[in-house]
């Protein structure tokens, strides 16, 4: 949606991966807490966002209103999203374009889009992921165009995530209705479901944009399902895909490499880049795939990803990126943190299921000239 809310991707938590509808107050407080405390917050994880099972099974009949689940959330979700946006944090939620959720367990909000939205406003709501179950056949468009416009009609800037799954091409229609639309069915934990959600997403680059982006799903890194090298990759191969970055493992027992995979901020910046352009796969012959992806300052990312069994070397050049003629590069990689010089190759042996990450850039000695502002700054002075 072209009203100046997600410029770059979402970034923060969900805990339907991890929890699905074993969910209560005191684990999202307790990860609003971790998120701000662990170093998360100050990387860019932004949103905490409820999915499934948080309402009661019925409106309450005087109001017509969703209420808080009696057990997982007896403090109501006002309570809780004020405890999250105390933090310095965004609060999100989750209900369907349909009569009742995917888990069946609370309404969904077809022909209740109005009330519905005003009470997620009134609770200080920011981003809105709208599923796709329950929908009685009716068409995609008007579904979530009628959310879209209730929303709008609260005043309330509130993020909106179509979960449609990619079943009626979102990315033709879906920039004028939300913010970031499912090309997938759901992700789980495992090499398999990430190299196809992957595969999926990644010809869909044209679609993308700040305000606009491809959704191929939630984040596993540290569910226990795939191997590190296989998470970096996940989390790696995301971040070229401009895709939202919302958590999806339980903060309060994640290991120390956990964090450092979700925490990187060389490959953050990446997915975070302001240009807001998804990578282009430049060749994927053999399982070797070569994915760049242009940043806003000139310099481009660079992605190798070994899909097969064993340890392959692979690369590209400045040149087949098309970066400006130079005598050398620097080039930084972004697992290492280590810049490098190089004449114009950009190679690594990367290992089975492994990707390696970097960041080339034309301009060796750009820090050696202030740039405008700090220029102006002085003048100023
Ligand atoms: C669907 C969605 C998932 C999750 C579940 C909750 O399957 O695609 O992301 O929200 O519903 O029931």
């Amino acid at each position: 949606l072209p009203d100046g809310l997600a410029l770059t991707p979402p970034m923060g938590f969900n805990n339907w991966n991890s929890t699905g509808c074993a969910i209560d107050e005191k684990m999202i407080r307790d990860t609003a807490d971790r998120i701000a405390d662990s170093g998360l917050k100050e990387a860019g994880y932004e949103y905490v966002n409820v999915d499934d099972c948080w309402a009661a099974e019925k409106r309450d009949p005087a109001t017509g209103r969703l209420t808080a689940h009696p057990e997982r959330f007896p403090s109501g979700i006002k309570a809780l999203a004020d405890y999250v946006h105390a933090r310095g944090l965004k609060f999100g939620i989750y209900t369907s374009a349909g009569t009742l959720t995917c888990a069946r367990t609370m309404p969904g909000a077809l022909d209740h889009e109005e009330t519905d939205a005003q009470t997620f406003a009134d609770w200080g709501v920011d981003y809105l992921k709208y599923d796709n179950c329950n929908n009685q056949g009716r068409p995609a468009l008007e579904r979530y165009t009628k959310m879209r416009d209730a929303l709008k009609r609260t005043g309330r800037p509130i993020v909106y995530s179509l979960c449609e799954w990619g079943e009626n091409k979102p990315w033709e229609w879906g920039a004028d209705v939300g913010h970031l639309w499912r090309t997938t069915g759901d992700i789980n934990d495992s090499w398999s479901s990430m190299l196809n959600l992957f595969k999926a997403n990644a010809p869909l680059a044209g679609h993308a944009g700040p305000g606009r982006w491809n959704d191929p799903d939630m984040l596993e890194v540290g569910n226990g399902g795939m191997t590190a090298t296989e998470y970096r990759s996940h989390f790696g191969l995301w971040s070229m895909m401009a895709a939202p970055l919302l958590i999806g493992t339980d903060l309060r027992k994640a290991s120390p490499e956990t964090f450092d995979i979700l925490g990187n901020k060389d490959v953050i910046a990446v997915d975070q880049d302001r240009l807001g352009v998804q990578a282009r796969v430049l060749r994927s012959a053999g399982g070797h795939w070569v994915l760049a992806k242009p940043l806003a300052n000139g310099d481009v990312a660079v992605a190798l990803f070994n899909e097969t069994g064993t340890t392959a070397t692979f690369g590209t050049t400045a040149k087949e990126l098309g970066l400006p003629e130079r005598t050398g590069y620097v080039l930084r990689d972004l697992w290492q943190h280590r810049d490098t010089e190089t004449a114009g190759t950009v190679s690594a042996a990367v290992p089975a299921h492994g990707t390696a990450m970097f960041r080339i850039s034309a301009d060796a000695d750009w820090w050696q000239a202030p740039p405008a502002a700090d220029a102006a700054l002085l003048t100023d002075a």
